[in-house]
């Protein structure tokens, strides 16, 4: 068994003892629906807490009217909060595991409106933020000292409530940084014009929180040790403040990037592009400059590299924030030595932080029980076992198996291919998607453990379904690349995705990818194949090439296409090809464009459902249920998420 000496040995944090290194750092769940924490909150983080967690560090709370940067965050500005905290707070002790609360103030970082009119956004000056196009108004004297106000307001709610401390967000270009960058703050008052004044924003917001609060709360920061952003604050900039405050805050809780910059923002929540523990230097070198203790988070989702962090010295504690997200149990799991149960995060960013974005609850695409935990947070055992037979060893058939068995059924799972995966072991196939095959390792482990029987190399039919004289069927037989039926197809080189990942086909070098999905096939294929030195043109049928994944996967991989050449064309609707002349409608105005000399036309233009089981089994099995793409062609998630649904409805 991995010795995790370090990752389960105790911290004292003040006068606080945490029982191991396990930290969830603060993230927006979109759970709260009136600004203050609900029972759904209580029970996300009750799960985590129960799960072995050693500190649980909740999201962000504004801190005064202005700091209302999305619709969904908790307000800690009047005592309304003090109940629904009290309850998250209860739940969590219950557990053992220590609770922190996030004091927030976004400044010019103003993501959403409350109502469809653009709100103002406040910061120490006006200089905009390149993200979301923000101009903001600078404070005024009578501003800054209320938001400090709200600060230690917000501070002694939450104490009042039983947590054991907060935590200032300096990170990802919020208020508190604003004021630190000479790029941003350029007041000439006591606020502005010399570092000192420029820290003075900072420093009387933790007195003012001290002088609100008793001497064994936990008071600490959190701030990006690097914006990685060319108007942001690097790192000896933040590595010299954070020496010049050693000893006023309690910790500091390291991360990355800025909110205002679509490069840095990737920072976040890297995905599963950016290595491993990223951090990990930037939080040892301001480790060796201050006596403070260190916290760190960023791609640290499995136990053993927690523990080398740790060994190593280059934190006190380690965030694994998604890991948490994805498999709440991750600590209990490596405390008892069953590493190989461990449903590690992928870094695919969609249901977690994408789900936010789109302003819906968080959740994870391997757990989907994750954020709905009050619904699917507990399985009830069958109330009478069946023979269930699941169709297709894809991520939905997987899950309803995994799910169906850990209730009492039987369950054999039937996979036509010779490898459990589906889709999902082309999508591991994708430049920096590897990674996304641990989604199958994951659920295959799951089903192991929940005793489904797996035959792979079977195809479902009629006569085998009668055979086994199955109770219920599950089809999960998934989806395969829409045929096509452009004009011209017979003249020109023409291929769809799925034949080039399987290296079926030879892709000629002047390529032409005719991307309708909008998603990872698109840009994926662009890269692998301007990579391999082909000359890559990505026409996309709407704004952007992957406007419909996660904006920070997007973002990164738009600038590795820019760095290699590949040239996209918005606006692009597939219209025919004439051997080695493509034509495309633009989308609005339906005027012709032209593409010559074109070798290859990837035709990546979605899916359609393989689900010709339903109707052949109509009068065999009276119990059904159609997920996933089988269902209708659309990502891991909702086949996930489907599995788990029948899985429970059966
Ligand atoms: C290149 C690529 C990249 C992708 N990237 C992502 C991504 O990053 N994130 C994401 O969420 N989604 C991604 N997707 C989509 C995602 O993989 C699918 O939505 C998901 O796999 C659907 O799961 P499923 O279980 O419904 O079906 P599938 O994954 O299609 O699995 C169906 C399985 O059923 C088997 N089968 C078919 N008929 C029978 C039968 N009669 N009997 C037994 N078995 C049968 C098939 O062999 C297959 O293994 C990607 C897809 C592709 C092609
Ligand atoms: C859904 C989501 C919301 C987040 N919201 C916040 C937030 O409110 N405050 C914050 O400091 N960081 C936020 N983050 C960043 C995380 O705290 C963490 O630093 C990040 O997920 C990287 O760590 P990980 O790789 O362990 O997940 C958020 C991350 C996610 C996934
Ligand atoms: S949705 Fe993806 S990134 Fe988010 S926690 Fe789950 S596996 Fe990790």
């Amino acid at each position: 068994m991995t010795d995790f000496a370090t990752l389960f040995s105790p911290i004292t944090i003040r006068n606080l003892r945490v029982r191991n290194r396990i930290l969830s750092t603060g993230h927006d769940t979109t759970l709260p629906t009136a600004f203050v924490p609900n029972d759904a909150l209580v029970a996300y983080h009750r799960a985590r807490a129960a799960g072995g967690a050693g500190l649980i560090v909740m999201q962000v709370a504004g801190v005064h009217e202005t700091a209302r940067y999305t619709s969904h965050l908790l307000m800690a500005t009047s005592d309304d909060c003090i109940a629904g905290y009290a309850r998250v707070a209860e739940a969590v002790h219950g557990h053992g595991c220590a609770l922190f609360g996030q004091l927030f103030h976004p400044g010019r970082e103003i993501m959403e409106s409350q109502d469809g009119t653009l709100p103002v956004a406040y910061a120490p000056s006006a200089v905009p933020n390149e993200r979301f196009h923000v101009m903001p108004r600078p404070m005024s004297l009578r501003l800054i000292a209320e938001v400090i106000a709200g600060y230690a307001a917000a501070a002694h709610r939450l104490e009042r409530a039983g947590l054991d401390g907060v935590e200032v967000v300096a990170s990802h270009g919020y208020l508190p940084a604003q004021f630190l960058n000479p790029r941003v703050n350029l007041r000439t008052d006591r606020y502005g014009g010399d570092v000192d004044g420029r820290r003075r924003f900072l420093a009387e917001v933790v007195a003012a929180i001290r002088a609100a609060t008793g001497p064994d709360f936990v008071v600490g920061l959190r701030i990006s040790g690097d914006e990685r952003d060319l108007e942001g604050l690097g790192e000896d900039e933040v590595t010299d403040t954070l020496v010049a405050f050693d000893g006023a805050f309690d910790y500091y809780n390291i991360t990355a990037g800025t909110s205002a910059g679509l490069g840095s923002a990737v920072n976040i929540a890297p995905p599963m592009m950016v290595a491993h523990g990223h951090l990990e230097p930037l939080s040892a070198a301001i480790k060796a400059r201050v006596a403070t203790p260190v916290f760190v988070a960023g791609r640290i989702n499995q136990p053993q590299d927690a523990e080398r962090i740790l060994q190593r010295g280059a934190a006190d504690m380690v965030g694994m924030t998604r890991a948490l997200i994805c498999d709440p149990e991750m600590p209990a799991k490596a405390q008892t030595g069953r590493l190989d149960d461990i449903r590690a995060c992928i870094a695919c960013n969609q249901a977690c932080i994408g789900h936010f974005h789109m302003g819906y609850p968080i959740s994870c695409i391997q757990h989907p029980e994750t954020g709905r935990e009050l619904t699917y947070g507990t399985l009830t055992p069958a109330p009478r076992p069946r023979h269930v037979l699941v169709a297709g060893g894809g991520p939905g058939g997987m899950k309803a198996a995994a799910i169906a068995a850990a209730r009492g059924h039987r369950v054999t799972l039937c996979e036509a291919g010779r490898q459990l995966g589906g889709q999902a072991l082309l999508a591991q196939t994708l430049p920096g998607r590897a990674e996304f095959g641990g989604i199958v390792t994951n659920l295959a482990r799951e089903m192991a453990l929940a005793g489904v029987e797996v035959r792979l190399g079977q195809p479902v039919t009629r006569a085998l379904v009668e055979q086994t004289g199955a109770d219920a069927v599950i089809i999960a037989t998934g989806a395969q690349p829409r045929p096509i039926a452009i004009e011209g197809a017979e003249t020109g080189h023409v291929v769809n995705p799925w034949a080039v990942l399987r290296n079926e086909v030879n892709v000629g070098g002047s390529v032409l990818i005719a991307d309708w999905s909008l998603d990872w096939i698109g840009m994926g294929l662009a890269e692998r194949l301007a990579r391999a030195g082909c000359r890559v043109r990505l026409a996309v049928d709407g704004y952007m090439a992957g406007e419909r994944i996660h904006r920070y996967v997007r973002d990164l991989w738009a600038g590795t296409l820019h760095d290699l050449g590949v040239e996209v064309i918005p606006y692009a609707r597939l219209y025919g090809i004439d051997e080695r002349t493509v034509f495309c409608q633009h989308a609005t105005s339906g005027a012709a464009m032209v593409f010559e000399d074109v070798d290859t036309l990837i035709t990546s233009l979605g899916h359609e459902s393989v689900a010709t089981l339903e109707d052949e089994l109509a009068d065999v099995v009276a119990d059904i249920h159609v997920i996933g793409d089988a269902l209708a062609p659309r990502t891991a998630e909702e086949a996930v998420f489907e599995g788990l649904k029948a899985g429970v409805a059966l």
